[in-house]
């Protein structure tokens, strides 16, 4: 990401769906105890272990798997994705057929829940220059609007409410941020493509690589992703994460 003059006053919001999730930015330094986190969710977007992975979580000799987001456009309009969102996301939709190849039908059906990082002005660009290298391996940073669900607690902080007060909310009445998330575009060199969940499983149990087992990074997040809501309805259940993770652990 590269930054101009105006965005050195502005704080970075970040979004986070795979290791940000359990790995804050700059996590070993005092600085990050600044940082706000918050969940919610991003409308419009199937997460998937789709990104190969030669250095963090693999070798280029044995590439592991790890994850990245695909936009609704992209899946209704190529048909090698569909098989995979209509069994794990789609599968109790109506109308699933016509969802699938209409690009705003399944905006509005796919969400991806995660977290969002705030980073006070003063770290914001250090914070991106240190994704910037540790997500090499294909990811770039795109602009995205992130839907805020705050816990109770958080609710009920002044500093949190002033924060919320000044955005801009959904139908649903929830905050929304413009902010940054780092994808592994499907044209970028290490995107893998849809791919049997039992294949993925059978990599991800033997690969390693800077950052430590592929295993970890996939328990790691699956441990995450428990309770995200905190609405207690469990809307941060994922299927295909639960699906990867039995077969991880079955073998
Ligand atoms: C994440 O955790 O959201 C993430 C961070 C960098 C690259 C890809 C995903």
């Amino acid at each position: 990401m590269t930054y101009d003059k105006d965005e050195e006053a502005k704080p970075l919001w970040l979004v986070g769906y795979g290791s940000l999730l359990f790995k804050p930015p700059l996590h070993d330094k005092a600085i990050s105890k600044s940082f706000k986190k918050f969940p919610g969710y991003l409308s419009g977007f199937a997460r998937r272990f789709w990104q190969s992975s030669y250095d963090n979580r693999g070798t280029p000799e044995q590439k592991g798997r790890v994850v990245t987001i695909i936009p609704a456009a992209e899946i209704a309009s190529h048909d090698e994705f569909k098989d995979d969102i209509l069994h794990y996301e789609l599968h109790s939709q109506e109308h699933c057929n016509e969802v699938i190849n209409n690009a705003k039908l399944l905006h509005n059906a796919l969400k991806v829940w995660g977290c969002i990082y705030y980073i006070p002005p003063k770290y914001a660009r250090e914070a991106s220059e240190y994704l910037d290298f540790r997500e090499k391996d294909g990811y770039s940073s795109h602009k995205v609007s992130f839907n805020v669900v705050l816990d109770s607690k958080q609710e009920q902080d002044p500093r949190i409410q002033s924060i919320m007060s000044k955005l801009p909310k959904n139908k649903a009445g929830e905050p929304v941020i413009d902010s940054i998330v780092y994808v592994g575009t499907i044209e970028n060199e290490s995107f893998v493509g849809p791919e049997n969940v039992k294949k993925t499983a059978d990599i991800i149990r033997v690969c390693k690589g800077d950052s430590g087992p592929n295993i970890e990074y996939l328990l790691g997040l699956n441990d995450a992703m428990k309770d995200l809501d905190p609405s207690g309805r469990n809307r941060s259940h994922d299927p295909y994460l639960e699906d990867l993770v039995n077969f991880v652990e079955k073998n």
